[in-house]
């Protein structure tokens, strides 16, 4: 069952990936590069981008570590993969490899990046620990490791709306993690998993959505919503779109439909050896 479920979220990463960031204000990119600052990223780094999706980290990193550097983008959606690939062509970059791999069981050897990014992806995995633990043993010893969670306190217009939906249709959440983060929680996590000089900083990003119908793209490109969806009927599914786009609508000023988005960024390093 919880094997099914995976597979149903595996395929709808894949579907995904074809209009992944490209709905809604550009939360996204601008946090993957700001992930990017963060992590202070050196010319000739070696750095593993975990759950890569389209690229968004994965491609400017490969710039920032210049042609001395390697960056290594990583998915287990072969659409993502493709995708990232297809946009590092086109950026003409000969420093970056992209392979599908499974987050939680990630195929090198220890010891073998010095860096380690992972972009809004670590509560998707159903097992943090063990992915957490699989990054550090990548990681050389000191090597850094950063993350983008979302903030706990955003007001961003779907959420509410998607948790009421979880409890009238009696859907079941398929995310195992909460998607929302406190500081305290992600620190007392890493610290758990052998990271040390944990710095978080969390930033607040303020957009408007267009219209209803692009708050909807936004939410089916960044999670797996589908896949909840699918244990209603057509009919039903087509009363839930309907009446979210309704409750969203409620929500438009006259810039549009606004939103607060909180990041946290966090960075670490692996630490020494237990
Ligand atoms: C919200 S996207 C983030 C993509 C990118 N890092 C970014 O910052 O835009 C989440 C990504 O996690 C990937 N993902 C989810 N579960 C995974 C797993 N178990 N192993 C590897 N990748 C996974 C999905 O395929 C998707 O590309």
């Amino acid at each position: 069952m919880i094997g099914d479920l995976q597979d149903a979220v595996h395929r709808c990463w894949d579907r995904t990936a074809a209009f992944y960031g490209q709905a809604g204000p550009p939360i996204l990119s601008i946090s993957a590069q700001r992930l990017l600052e963060l992590s202070s990223l050196e010319p000739g780094d070696r750095l593993l981008d975990v759950a890569c999706g389209t690229g968004a980290v994965a491609i400017p990193a490969s710039k920032q570590v210049g042609p001395s550097g390697q960056v290594m983008a990583t998915d287990y959606s072969p659409c993502m993969v493709a995708e990232a690939e297809r946009e590092a062509k086109r950026d003409g970059l000969s420093n970056i490899t992209c392979v599908c791999m499974e987050a939680q069981t990630l195929e090198f050897p220890d010891n073998s990046f010095h860096a380690l990014t992972c972009g809004f992806a670590l509560f998707f995995l159903p097992d943090m620990r063990r992915a957490l633990a699989e990054m550090r043993r990548v990681l050389v010893p000191g090597g850094k490791l950063g993350l983008s969670l979302w903030g706990k306190g955003g007001i961003v217009p779907q959420w509410p709306i998607l948790g009421e939906a979880i409890k009238e249709y009696g859907l079941r959440p398929v995310v195992p993690n909460p998607i929302a983060w406190r500081p305290e929680d992600i620190e007392a996590l890493l610290t758990s998993a052998g990271f040390s000089n944990i710095e978080i900083v969390e930033e607040r990003y303020d957009f408007s959505f267009r219209e209803a119908s692009e708050v909807w793209e936004f939410t089916l490109s960044v999670g797996p919503i589908e896949v909840m969806l699918a244990r209603l009927s057509k009919n039903k599914r087509q009363e839930f779109i309907d009446a979210f786009l309704s409750h969203i609508q409620e929500l438009a000023n006259a810039e549009g439909i606004p939103a607060n988005f909180r990041v946290l960024y966090v960075v670490a390093k692996r630490g020494t050896d237990r």
